[in-house]
């Protein structure tokens, strides 16, 4: 599976603006988004902290998630779990990193 980097275009908002980034992708592959990806690659310098948000069909979030605290040279990020129905938990909110 290539783990490409792909042309998003330019951002018009500066993440270091913001307490915290909540990162977001679908499992495809096992593997984050390209534009995920490609956004990490060109904003992490300007990350404060992180948060990560995973969908997937069967697996692979988890996985997912660690890769996304790497590529944003965290130790760990924290993942939004989907619970049953319709709530979200915000652990970020509880353990600020
Ligand atoms: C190209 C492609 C690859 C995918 N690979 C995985 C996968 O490896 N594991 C998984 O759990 N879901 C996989 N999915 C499913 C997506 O993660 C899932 O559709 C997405 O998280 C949105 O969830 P929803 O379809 O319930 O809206 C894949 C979807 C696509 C289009």
């Amino acid at each position: 599976m290539q783990q490409r980097v792909i042309n998003i275009g330019a951002s018009n908002q500066n993440p270091s603006d913001y307490d915290l980034i909540i990162l977001g992708t679908p499992v495809w592959a096992h593997n984050m988004c390209s534009p995920l990806r490609s956004y990490i690659m060109a904003q992490k310098e300007r990350f404060r902290a992180v948060a990560v948000l995973c969908t997937q069909g069967g697996s692979g979030a988890g996985k997912v998630v660690g890769d996304v605290a790497r590529l944003c040279a965290r130790a760990r990020a924290i993942p939004l779990e989907r619970r049953q129905g319709l709530s979200w938990t915000d652990p970020a909110l509880e353990n600020p990193l």
